[in-house]
């Protein structure tokens, strides 16, 4: 858990902006409720010396001290390139200086390393093999294993995020390179069909993941642009149904009550966390009212109801069906959004509004 500076950033992040995000982390209570890394995105590159040493450009004047402060802070600090010559947004890549940069991020105290594909694949997937796939791809995972490989030549534990959007079945070859968490789709953006196209894409994925090794539909939309609050609850509860990491994007210094509020809300982010480790899946769907579960330690079930469409009403509402879940009999539980008690029986009635969902954990307390 942490958050990212790209999402509501992007090229303009600055190390006036990091500090303060960690410092509103704190703040705001998110510290309190899991979030640890301040993650850097792309934009921080400059120029290699003539020694090959990557230096920061002028928005980021001290790194080393950056990540000082962040942990000063009892957090700590994520930073990002990618193995092309160029990263996305078109700053210095770590092509031909994996173990000269990994050393460099160890010797700032860099906790966590997003590796982002991009230029790699023009640059030397399609010009080494242009006919060739399948060594398309087996270039794509030897420069991923080579970084893997530096990072763990450095000796300091730094989370490695694959970003290569999913392309050839990541979640298949990731873990056993060192991956702690890859990408599964392309760019998230702040958008309810985007969230919900990403989120039909993660079914099926659920037998990939565990501790230490996640599928990673990309960082939180929270808080930024046009969504709704319902989105907003919405896109927050699946990504923990999904046991996704939960990278929060958004502006931390202005961020608005209702918005904490969702970000800090414990037993959703217990869900995301549980120490079970078993991402959830869909159960069953009903035109766009889909009801999705995960097991969680000790026998417990978290059961999401999500209204993904706008046409649905009071006249004809959503019945569940107990059974399609495995449930047998009235379930007590707790209703996450609403804080209270709440009994799931069989056929009840659920209206939701459009893009909202009712959360509920039952079963054994956490
Ligand atoms: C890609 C990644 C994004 C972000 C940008 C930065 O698009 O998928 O998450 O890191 O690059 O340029």
């Amino acid at each position: 858990m942490g958050w990212n500076s790209w999402n509501f950033f992007f090229e303009k992040v600055t190390d006036k902006d990091i500090r303060a995000s960690a410092d509103q982390i704190v703040a705001t209570g998110m510290k309190d409720a899991g979030y640890v890394y301040v993650n850097i995105d792309d934009t921080w590159e400059g120029k290699r010396d003539a020694n090959g040493l990557l230096h920061t450009n002028e928005k980021f004047p001290d790194m080393k001290a950056l990540a000082d402060y962040v942990h000063s802070k009892g957090l700590k600090i994520g930073i990002y390139s990618g193995p092309g010559p160029k990263t996305c947004a078109g700053f210095e890549g770590s092509l031909g200086h994996e173990e000269q940069d990994a050393k460099m991020y160890a010797d700032w105290g860099i906790d966590y390393l997003k590796y982002d594909l991009c230029s790699f694949i023009p640059a030397v997937m399609m010009k080494q093999a242009p006919q060739d796939k399948a060594a398309q791809m087996r270039l794509m995972i030897a420069a991923y294993d080579k970084m893997a490989k530096a990072l763990k030549a450095t000796g300091r534990p730094i989370v490695f995020s694959l970003c290569q959007y999913g392309w050839d079945g990541v979640w298949e070859w990731a873990p056993a390179l060192g991956g702690n968490l890859w990408r599964t789709t392309g760019d998230i953006d702040p958008h309810w069909d985007r969230i919900y196209a990403i989120l039909s894409q993660q079914d099926g994925l659920a037998k990939y993941a565990g501790p230490g090794h996640w599928n990673d539909p990309d960082m939180l939309e929270v808080g930024n642009g046009k969504l709704s609050l319902a989105e907003n609850r919405s896109h927050f509860s699946m990504w923990a149904m999904l046991a996704a990491p939960l990278l929060a994007g958004n502006d931390l210094p202005n961020m608005k009550p209702e918005i904490n509020a969702i970000l800090t809300n414990k037993d959703v982010i217990a869900i995301d966390q549980d120490p079970l480790g078993k991402q959830g899946t869909r159960a069953y769907s009903d035109g766009e009212v889909e009801v999705w579960t995960r097991h969680l330690a000790g026998g417990a079930l978290a059961v999401a109801v999500l209204d993904a469409g706008d046409t649905r009403y009071s006249t004809h509402p959503f019945h569940l069906d107990l059974a399609k879940l495995g449930l047998h009999g009235p379930q007590q539980g707790k209703d996450l959004w609403a804080g209270k008690a709440i009994t799931l029986t069989d056929r009840m009635p659920i209206e939701i509004g459009s893009h909202d969902i009712l959360l509920v954990r039952i079963g054994a307390p956490k």
